[in-house]
């Protein structure tokens, strides 16, 4: 199994306007952790940073300062074409990741055939079959002869988790991954990689800015705000019990029948223009810590809190 610890990931972009050149700061000391078996949702409102987390986490992107560790069990650091194997991305639109001119049988056999997941055609033709079984997609062989135009977008994105997992992934980044289907399959899909998060105990980091399928598909949530982390726990906790006004904002923003409306609302008023985002509330710890200075990873606060309520 592969885990992975994400201790203070920056990252800086340069924008160039004519002549001037300005920083902007997409993330802000973000630690995290991702664990085989469970999933972590990260969620945050459009330019908090999500998708420069994916892209750092899956090679994409390399980080201004902070570092990624992953590895195994006993403790091997996963590298190179390993860590290209392991660690897969879902991407948000299912209409762009596919490539128009190749069968779907070439999008999932590729992926085998690179990390040499299997030896002859023969044997490639029976997995590729084999994964479009596992992600609900079948007839699988009317489907492996299919171009991605002619699929919907919810089976395109069936094809694009079976290519994920093909290498033998065991870190899938889902970044949005239904947020471009119709609202009618979301479900499916959702239901489905909770499935195969538990046949592969494979560690997921799932971002949307959906807390209702944040709450539902995952164990704990991660909450970013212009860069920053600002609460993070237990899902249950962090959507019942929302301590940071930006959290508070996300919840009222997305009614959810069991919370009912008092709890948040209670006649506050936030100003989103005042919400600061230099605390995060932590609720594995029960405590509010201080951002943007190098934090400690999720893991570390967690056994401090361990440590705290055996002693
Ligand atoms: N290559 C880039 N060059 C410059 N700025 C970038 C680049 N990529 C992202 N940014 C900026 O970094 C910030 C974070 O972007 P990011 O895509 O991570 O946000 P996000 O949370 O994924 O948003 P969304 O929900 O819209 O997908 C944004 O302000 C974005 O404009
Ligand atoms: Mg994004």
């Amino acid at each position: 199994m592969t885990r992975v610890h994400v201790t203070d990931l920056v990252k800086d972009y340069t924008i160039r306007e004519g002549l001037r050149r300005s920083r902007l700061r997409a993330v802000d000391h973000v630690s995290l952790d991702l664990t085989p078996g469970r999933t972590v949702a990260l969620v945050g409102e459009s330019g908090s940073g999500k998708s420069t987390i994916a892209k750092i986490l899956t090679r994409m992107e390399s980080p201004t300062s902070g570092t990624v560790d992953v590895r195994l069990d006993d403790g091997t650091p996963v590298q190179g074409s390993l860590y290209r194997r392991q660690v897969q991305m879902v991407f948000q639109d299912p209409y762009a990741s596919l490539n128009p001119f190749h069968t779907i049988e070439h999008h999932v056999a590729r992926p085998l055939r690179i990390h040499q997941r299997t030896t002859g055609a023969a044997q490639t033709h029976q997995r590729v079959l084999e994964m479009l079984e596992r992600v609900n997609l079948s007839p699988a062989e009317q489907i492996a002869a299919r171009r991605p135009h002619e699929l919907s977008g919810g089976q395109r994105q069936r094809v694009a988790i079976a290519r994920a997992l093909a290498p033998g992934a065991q870190v899938l980044i889902a970044d949005e991954p239904v947020s471009m289907l119709d609202v009618s399959i979301r479900l499916g899909v959702l239901n489905l990689l909770g499935r195969l998060q538990r046949e592969d105990r494979l560690a997921v980091l799932y971002i949307t800015h959906d807390l209702a399928t944040a709450r539902h598909f995952s164990d704990e949530i991660v909450v970013l705000f212009r860069g920053r982390v600002v609460e993070r726990g237990p899902a249950d906790a962090v959507i019942l019990d929302p301590q940071h006004d930006y959290t508070k904002l996300l919840a009222m923003a997305a009614p959810d029948p069991e919370r009912g409306p008092a709890r948040v609302a209670a006649g506050a008023v936030i100003d989103r223009a005042a919400i600061d985002n230099s605390v995060c509330y932590d609720h594995f710890a029960g405590e509010w810590q201080q951002v943007g200075s190098p934090a400690r990873s999720a893991a570390t606060a967690r056994s401090a809190a361990t440590a705290r309520r055996t002693a």
